[in-house]
């Protein structure tokens, strides 16, 4: 199997990096060309690769599942960052697992498995994440904070790229920040939905930022993506 064997050794070094991360998403990219497009994230500076899971009933919208994870797979050594937007996701963990996903990150919302879940990913040596709709409580999030190796904070109703940045979900970032320093956890915080130069200042207690128009429709990907490597 082709794998990105640094993604492990470079997690703890994440959090001491002297800049942001930067993870764009495929949502937003030419999907006739994805090879050439995962060849262009990586030579134009992306850290990551975000790819959006939806199946039509967590969030109205339908993208990909493990077969095409498992292509990307093959075509980059870049960690690839999966947000699953799906019901259940139980029934389909150990595929998006053996497809190679690095990190999987799980809605709060759509399982009542969720520690469940955080360990088997652990168990096959990836990367765990939790993440939660903007209208969902931090509270429901905070049983699962010492078991998870990120947390992302949705900053747009989940479903679809190019949407605004929504500034209310500034104070879930500013909160885990707290938490994280209080209670010494080591989880990462990820931001995702209208971030841009100026959005990704406001969230700069965020350790990482998903992007998807900005970065796949800016002139220049690679100035894109420096703007938001930003401490
Ligand atoms: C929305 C997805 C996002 C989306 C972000 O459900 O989770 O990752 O692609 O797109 P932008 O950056 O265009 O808001
Ligand atoms: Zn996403």
């Amino acid at each position: 199997m082709c794998w990105n064997s640094g993604w492990n050794l470079n997690w703890n070094s994440y959090l001491e990096k002297d800049r942001k991360l930067v993870s764009p998403s495929l949502l937003s990219s030419n999907f006739v060309a994805l090879g050439e497009e995962l060849q262009r994230l990586s030579m134009e500076g992306a850290d990551w690769v975000h790819v959006d899971v939806m199946d039509g009933r967590f969030v109205p919208n339908l993208t990909l599942g493990p077969p095409i994870i498992k292509a990307l797979r093959r075509a980059t050594s870049l960690p690839l960052d999966v947000h699953l937007m799906i019901e259940q996701p139980e029934s389909l963990l150990k595929d998006f697992i053996e497809a190679g996903s690095d990190l999987i990150t799980l809605h709060v919302e759509s399982t009542s498995k969720m520690s469940e879940l955080l360990n088997q990913i652990h168990n096959h040596g990836r990367r765990a994440g939790i993440t939660l709709r903007p209208k969902t409580p931090l509270v429901e999030i905070l049983p699962y904070l010492n078991q998870v190796d990120l947390v992302l904070v949705m900053t747009v109703e989940p479903g679809f790229g190019g949407q605004s940045f929504m500034e209310d979900q500034l104070t879930k970032i500013n909160e885990l920040h707290r938490i994280r320093r209080e209670k010494n956890y080591s989880f990462l915080i990820e931001v995702d939905g209208g971030i841009n130069e100026e959005t990704a200042r406001k969230a700069h207690q965020a350790d990482v930022f998903v992007a998807g128009q900005y970065v796949f429709r800016h002139p220049s990907m690679r100035e894109a993506i420096q703007s938001l490597h930003l401490k």
